[in-house]
């Protein structure tokens, strides 16, 4: 941070250790009471560290634990809004779980609290079997620039970043997605 002065420093909703043991992966949380006081906790000791606020980020999930007791919108929404940290919103995260977990992704963004959110995220996904996987591989899908909309339409332009990061197309492809999301971007007027 002292050195590239990042104007957003962020981390994902999600685990990845366990006992000296290190998961290259983002692996889900159970979306209960107990995980919120947790999530709550490291992220008010990395705020104080740092001396600054996070964002956190929605991850994707492709199962979901049977103690879970609150919609993930609500989850997310209680940890942000409890650890006082902003939210970096990844729309096609939020898309893929509506498919995997049978939601209604419009529900998910009618919940956030748009002051909350400083950063968008889009990506593309592909279809595995029954699941939709977060590859970061393809094009932003049409129902997630149809989410994107909704989610700019409530909440005002936010910087956005779309994830491309394994299977790199020509340059062309990459200017062609960055246009779309600058053109939806144009189109909502600020909410600030
Ligand atoms: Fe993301």
């Amino acid at each position: 941070m002292a050195r590239f002065e990042p104007a957003l420093v962020s981390e994902h909703l999600s685990w990845s250790s366990f006992a000296g043991r290190h998961a290259n992966e983002l692996l889900p949380l159970p979306h209960t009471r107990e995980a919120v006081d947790l999530l709550v906790a490291r992220i008010a000791q990395v705020q104080d560290r740092l001396k600054r606020r996070i964002a956190v980020e929605n991850v994707t999930t492709y199962l979901r634990f049977g103690a879970s007791d609150m919609p993930e919108w609500a989850f997310v929404g209680e940890v942000v809004r409890r650890a006082g940290c902003e939210l970096l919103l990844d729309v096609n995260n939020v898309y893929v779980n509506s498919i995997n977990h049978g939601f209604d992704a419009r529900a998910y963004l009618d919940a956030i609290d748009p002051a909350c959110v400083s950063e968008i995220h889009l990506a593309g996904h592909e279809r595995v079997g029954s699941r939709l996987v977060d590859t970061h591989a393809a094009r932003v899908a049409p129902a997630v620039w149809e989410l994107f909309a909704r989610a700019l339409e409530r909440m005002g332009p936010k910087p956005t970043l779309i994830e491309w990061d394994a299977a790199i197309p020509p340059l062309e492809v990459l200017l062609q997605e960055a246009d779309a999301a600058a053109k939806h971007l144009a189109s909502e007027p600020s909410h600030a």
